[in-house]
């Protein structure tokens, strides 16, 4: 038997979406709400419209903020203790993948008890988790509709992947007016990810119609609208873009889950705290050249969704077309920065391959890697 499942939240799309968070919160069965957000977000003035909503659909709201990039496991507890005093009773996110990862993850330990470690890998969660509305304010991590939630062990200094169906929020409301106030050099780390997501999941070996369908669309988006976005920050049509690659691409990986370019930026970000898009970018054309023999026909179907014309190319040359114009967009988009400058020293290479052959995200890498094909690519992204 070969059977597939496809999981998505309900999505509410749009500019002025946010508008929808206390209706939706509310006949999920909310009273008392537990907001989790960041400092940037909070500072760039969504938290109180997010806030009037809820408060005017009749539901109290208990905020917590205190995590950082790349969110911690010892944040994680402290915001599970302050929504346990506060008697919450379901969770929104509205903020980038750092705060919608730690809503799960609040989410998670509040319903189920133990600790994060306990539930690192696929489907470890046995008991329902409280409605969650997940608001995103970037355009990348696709957390919003996604089954993962990624914390980093603090201990262990990597990034724990953790899978479950019960992880996939109840509603996601993207509103791509939320994207204007991020920087450029956000826009451009983030539509990374997003892109990252699109390729690893079009290629994984878990990917189905479904999955593929999605991917390849957001990869047409991004390469439309990445670098107008990064260029203007207030391009509505390319923000919206955006807001619909990261979506979607979400859509595709969360099904179709990733690969080896993600096993391996999970270990960099545990130890340094970089934007896991930079990292991503410094990372993906090396592991889009290591795969490439395992399924050249994708790539020709990658580079024709980037607007490659492949017409009169052979079907090799045009494989390896979806690989430059990617290094090309990375470029124009000022992310072309070795994993040396992100501050990635060689002599941690070894511990970090160790680890990254054991992260869930390279069991679907079309091409299969061993500890030392991790370091070779390790080494090739310096
Ligand atoms: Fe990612």
């Amino acid at each position: 038997m070969n059977i597939s499942k496809f999981v998505t939240p309900e999505i509410i799309f749009g500019c002025g979406a946010l508008s929808q968070l206390g209706e939706s919160a509310a006949r999920l069965g909310a009273s008392r709400v537990f907001v989790v957000s960041d400092a940037g977000v909070i500072a760039a003035g969504w938290i109180e419209p997010a806030l009037d909503y809820l408060h005017s659909a009749g539901l109290a709201t208990e905020v917590f903020a205190e995590l950082t990039t790349n969110p911690k496991d010892y944040e994680v507890v402290a915001g599970v203790k302050q929504y346990l005093a506060a008697g919450c009773d379901a969770i929104v996110a509205v903020g980038g993948g750092s705060p919608t990862d730690v809503a799960k993850a609040i989410a998670l330990l509040a319903t189920n008890g133990g600790r994060l470690q306990d539930y690192e890998g696929i489907n470890k969660i046995g008991r329902p988790l409280p409605p969650m509305v997940i608001a995103p304010t970037t355009a990348g991590a696709g957390s919003e509709v996604s089954q993962f939630a990624i914390i980093v062990d603090a201990e262990r200094q990597l990034k724990m992947s953790i899978i479950s169906k019960s992880l996939v929020p109840d509603i996601a409301i993207v509103d791509p007016e939320l994207l204007r106030t991020k920087d450029s050099r956000l826009a451009a780390a983030t539509g990374m990810d997003a892109l990252t997501h699109a390729v690893e999941s079009f290629v994984s070996l878990a990917a189905t119609p479904l999955t593929e369908m999605h991917a390849l669309k957001a990869i047409e988006l991004i390469a439309r609208s990445l670098h107008r976005a990064v260029v203007d920050r207030n391009d509505v049509e390319a923000n919206t873009d955006m807001a619909m690659a990261s979506m979607i691409a979400g859509i595709a990986f969360s099904n179709a889950i990733l690969g080896a370019t993600h096993a391996m930026t999970h270990q960099v970000d545990g130890l340094i705290d970089q934007h896991h898009g930079e990292t991503n970018a410094a990372i993906l054309p090396h592991v889009m050249a290591y795969n490439l023999p395992a399924c050249p026909e994708k790539f020709c179907r990658i580079a024709q969704a980037l607007g490659v014309v492949v017409s009169g190319m052979s079907s090799e040359t045009a494989a390896k077309m979806a690989i430059t114009s990617i290094s090309e967009l990375i470029e124009v988009i000022g992310l072309d920065r070795g994993l040396t400058e992100i501050g990635l020293r060689p002599e941690d290479i070894p511990q970090l391959s160790r680890n990254a052959v054991k992260d869930a995200c390279l069991v679907t890498n079309p091409r299969s890697a061993s500890v030392v094909d991790i370091e070779n690519l390790f080494r090739q992204a310096l």
